[in-house]
């Protein structure tokens, strides 16, 4: 880990971002929980809070909860239920989604967000069979290999002017290696080439340098 990119994320955080601070304690008490430490950065997270606001989202899927911290970050930027405030969180593991669901009524945001244990390709078929309002915004985050499958099923749920964002999806540059081996780089490239071939989208990828180290996110814009 870069320590100027953890000073300036410090810097930019502290100036900009003290809401940051009530979140800190998903970290603390996921790691404390056992949980890996791979949850987006604050800043990060602020990134999509704003992205969030800016498209007026109220309805949002997010894919790979953890301990709830991108989660918390989503569902704080979102209207109260009562204005049609949601999101629902996709997760494999009982014991994660389980600390996620402690930390988001701590946060008191348990009225706004619904975690669905299982495999989230499972369970993307079965929010998709019950043919629901469309999302706004959708957080792709958790295994790597399983990227493209997530897109495919998100793109139909997602209502034109909607986004669907993609993290990890850079890996310190490994992203490029067109012979890589490695699972998630091939999820990684995958998606690339689907989203490449999908004209109902419009995408970038901006790098991201910080205190998670060297790595990024796909934004797709579903067109209008
Ligand atoms: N979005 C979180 C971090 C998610 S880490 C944050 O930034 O705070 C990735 C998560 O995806 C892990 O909790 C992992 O258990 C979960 N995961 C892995 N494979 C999965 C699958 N097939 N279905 C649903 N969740 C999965
Ligand atoms: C890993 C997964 C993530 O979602 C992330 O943001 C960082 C690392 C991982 O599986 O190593
Ligand atoms: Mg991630």
């Amino acid at each position: 880990m870069n320590e100027t990119w953890s000073g300036v994320d410090a810097y930019f955080n502290g100036a900009l971002a003290p809401e940051a601070r009530d979140l800190e304690f998903i970290l603390e008490a996921s790691a404390a929980a056992g949980l890996p430490a791979i949850s987006v950065s604050p800043a990060q997270g602020k990134l999509l809070a704003l992205l969030a606001r800016a498209i007026g989202a109220r309805r949002v899927l997010e894919v790979g909860t953890l301990g709830g911290y991108s989660a918390a970050w989503l569902a704080r930027a979102l209207p109260p239920p009562t204005a049609g405030g949601t999101l629902i969180t996709l997760e494999l593991d009982k014991h994660h989604a389980e600390a996620a669901r402690a930390h988001l009524a701590h946060l008191r945001l348990d009225d706004r967000v619904e975690v669905i244990v299982g495999s989230a390709i499972d369970s993307l078929a079965a929010i998709a069979s019950e043919k629901p309002e469309p999302f706004d915004l959708v957080f792709i985050d958790a295994d790597k290999p399983s990227n493209a499958d997530y897109f495919a099923r998100a793109l139909p749920m997602t209502r034109p002017g909607g986004i669907i964002i993609v993290d990890n999806v850079v890996r310190e540059g490994a992203v490029v290696d067109a012979s890589s081996k490695d699972p998630g780089v091939l999820g990684v490239r995958r998606l690339v080439d689907a989203v490449a071939r999908e004209k109902r989208v419009s995408a970038t990828v901006v790098q991201t340098v910080g205190s998670k180290g060297y790595d990024g996110f796909l934004l797709a814009y579903v067109n209008g």
